[in-house]
């Protein structure tokens, strides 16, 4: 009875930024669980990739070149995809390591742009037709960032943007818990993907990374993507307007 509720046949899961790092795991994840999967991102090659490696593996998959920020794209992919019924909204990008009081218009912009406004747009789309039928759920992939302020490295855009999407998470699942759609986040410690490749492992911020960490180490994708699973399935159905850690302690600290 309990491993059924992490099943999600017959169900449609659209992942933002799935064609690599935490998304391309949580595609796997769902899919793994019987969830046909969408994979939204910018990049067409990655995106074919990324498809037919989870279709090599028997699963069901399709992908959608979509940018987050361009809101017309987004409500055309929600249109053209038809009903979902999970949603991961990853898409994210750090630009990292900038004082700010160096950091230029452009780059503050971006990244909210991209962490906060993507993940709005989307849930705004793709949750319309999941209040419609009174069934949903979304899980934003946050950070600890949004909770505590890294160091060394400044990133104030960064943080601000994930605090911010923790803070969308719970008014969004406020606002629609008694309409069928639960709305979570899951807020990671750094996690051995593409975005942390500015830090050089033998340099010393790498090793603040670690000396600040209870387990001692990076988190990899299916750490973050087993916590996605569980928000996105029946396992979790009390569970909304949660910001689940998945840190290894760093928090504890
Ligand atoms: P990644 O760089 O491996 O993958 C990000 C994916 O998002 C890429 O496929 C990229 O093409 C796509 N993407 C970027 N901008 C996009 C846009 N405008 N529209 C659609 N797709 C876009 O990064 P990673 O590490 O897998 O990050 C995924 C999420 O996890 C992000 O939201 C990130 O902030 C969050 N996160 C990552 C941590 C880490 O240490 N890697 C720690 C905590 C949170």
């Amino acid at each position: 009875m309990y491993l059924q509720r992490f099943r999600l046949d017959g169900r449609t899961a659209l992942v933002t930024g799935g064609a690599s790092g935490i998304g391309l795991a949580c595609a796997d994840a769902l899919s793994e669980a019987g969830a046909r999967i969408v994979i939204a991102d910018l990049n067409a090659d990655a995106i074919d990739r990324a498809v037919a490696g989870l279709v090599a593996r028997g699963r069901a998959a399709e992908g959608r070149v979509m940018d987050v920020t361009d809101r017309t794209r987004v409500d055309a992919v929600a249109e053209e995809v038809g009903p979902i019924d999970l949603l991961v909204n990853n898409a994210g990008i750090a630009l990292s390591e900038i004082a700010a009081e160096d950091m230029d218009d452009a780059r503050w912009l971006k990244v909210l742009d991209v962490n906060l406004n993507g993940a709005f747009w989307c849930a705004r789309a793709f949750g319309r037709g999941m209040l419609a039928r009174r069934h949903g759920a979304i899980v934003n992939v946050g950070s600890m960032s949004g909770l505590i302020v890294n160091r060394p490295q400044g990133q104030a855009h960064y943080n601000a943007s994930k605090a911010a999407v923790h803070q969308m998470t719970r008014s969004l699942a406020a606002e629609w818990a008694d309409r069928g759609v639960r709305v979570n986040a899951v807020a990671p410690t750094y996690v051995s993907t593409p975005l942390n490749a500015f830090a050089d492992r033998e340099a010393p911020m790498y090793k603040r990374w670690i000396d600040s960490t209870p387990m001692g180490r990076l988190g990899e994708p299916e750490e973050v993507a087993s916590v996605v699973l569980f928000l996105a399935s029946d396992a979790s159905s009390l569970v909304t307007g949660a910001i689940v850690l998945a840190d290894g302690g760093y928090t504890c600290w």
